[in-house]
């Protein structure tokens, strides 16, 4: 892969992974549990084709436990995690008889905070033109990357009811910005284009109605542009950087923002890309456990029925493994990918006629394969 063509890594240097590792799997609700098994697989087939060792450990946590048990994260999980596994892999989190989605909160968002995992990287690559709703577009002309705050913002649960139930409630959600959070998370975009010969950074806010909080942004991402002139960056507001990417996206290559509005736009930039089935993202601490994970949820939709699209899942699979530095199996998994969709060997959600496992079954034969062709070799 040549560094244009792969905006899918961290693009810093790894700290975890040597010749085997250990991954916490973490399945969790709904299609979770049924694409996460696929993503091993996968894994286990990349880690074979480059001899490496793999162990991974799974964790029941989500919805049933929650319900039977009343655990969410356990005690001590976050310690566990960091200390003894060198990534993590998750499915999902999301279940209808939880509306509060508080297990979900405690898990997921719990890791996100607990972990300091504050970069949320969401590669938006469009791997097959006939995959994208938008008239006329090819591959060339959707290859992004969103990079997401996500140890901040309005997520972090700070606020309250007041008077709750009654014609007088107040709900109040505070938005938590600090020069830290906000200066690490934009200056790991500009590394990351910098160390990818990457020509466009764009900081995306909405500092004309949030005079305070994105204030901040403003004048963090004018301090930092200037440590690298070589790169053209500039400022959209989100509501414009919503009708752009759909207008033109082509323009952008790594967008960086705060934790909503990456939610936001990552769900936006997966459809140009041909839809949440493929979407992967990773929940990145640079110094330490990293979460990997599909961009979509539970999908109660469709949960149980075999026919949910693994791809998303693998690709944050294959974007674990280059985090640890493991380029060539890395590659190889999204070789897969990219032959899946070129022969049709998808799900329906993507027009094919594949389940779950079938599509799955397809991807890690198709690993296999390479293993033994580079070994005739
Ligand atoms: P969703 O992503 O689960 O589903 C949105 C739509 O996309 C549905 O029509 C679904 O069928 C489809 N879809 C998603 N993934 C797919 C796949 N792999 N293959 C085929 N189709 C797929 O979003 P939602 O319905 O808004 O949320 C459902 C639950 O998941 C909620 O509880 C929500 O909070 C949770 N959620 C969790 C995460 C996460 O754990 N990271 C992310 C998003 C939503
Ligand atoms: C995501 C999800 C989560 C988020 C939800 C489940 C809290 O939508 O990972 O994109 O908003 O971060
Ligand atoms: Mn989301």
């Amino acid at each position: 892969m040549t560094p244009q063509n792969a905006p899918q890594s961290s693009g810093l240097p790894a700290k975890r992974g040597g010749s085997g590792s250990r991954i916490a799997v973490i399945p969790g609700d709904g299609i979770g549990q049924e694409v996460i098994p696929e993503a091993c697989k996968a894994l286990s087939a990349a880690a074979a084709a480059g001899n490496r060792r793999i162990e991974f450990v799974h964790f029941d946590w989500g919805a049933d436990k929650f319900l039977k048990e009343g655990i969410s994260l356990p005690l001590g999980a976050e310690e566990i995690l960091r200390d003894e596994f060198d990534a993590i892999l998750l499915g999902a989190l999301g279940d209808p008889r939880l509306p509060s989605n508080k297990h979900a909160a405690d898990i997921l968002l719990g890791l996100r905070f607990k972990l300091d995992l504050y970069v949320n990287a969401r590669p938006v690559e469009l791997f097959d033109a006939r995959f994208t709703p938008l008239r006329d577009r090819t591959e060339r002309d959707i290859r992004f990357i969103v990079f997401r705050e996500n140890t901040e913002g309005l997520y972090v649960g700070m606020g309250g009811i007041f008077k709750k139930g009654t014609a007088d409630e107040i709900a109040v959600q505070e938005d938590i910005n600090t020069r830290k959070g906000v200066e690490r998370i934009i200056r790991y975009a500009f590394e990351y284009a910098r160390r990818r010969f990457l020509k466009h950074v764009c900081m995306s806010d909405k500092s004309n109605a949030l005079n305070f909080a994105h204030d901040l942004w403003q004048r963090v991402f004018a301090e930092v542009r200037r440590e690298y002139p070589e790169i053209e960056s500039r400022h959209l507001y989100i509501d414009t950087l919503s009708m752009e990417m759909v207008r033109d996206p082509r323009q952008f290559d790594v967008i960086v923002t705060c934790n909503l509005f990456g939610d936001i736009i990552s769900d936006l930039g997966a459809q140009l890309a041909g839809g949440l089935g493929l979407a992967p993202s990773g929940n990145i601490n640079p110094e330490s456990t990293s979460l990997f994970e599909p961009v979509h949820g539970s999908a109660p939709n469709i949960a149980g029925k075999g026919i949910a699209n693994p791809i998303g899942s693998v690709l944050a699979a294959a974007m674990m493994l280059e985090n640890f530095g493991w380029e060539r199996e890395s590659a190889v998994m999204e070789a897969a990918v990219r032959a899946a969709l070129r022969e049709n060997q998808v799900t329906a959600d993507l027009g094919g006629s594949l389940g779950t496992r079938t599509a799955g079954d397809w991807l890690a034969n198709f690993i296999a394969k390479q293993r033994l062709s580079e070994a005739g070799k």
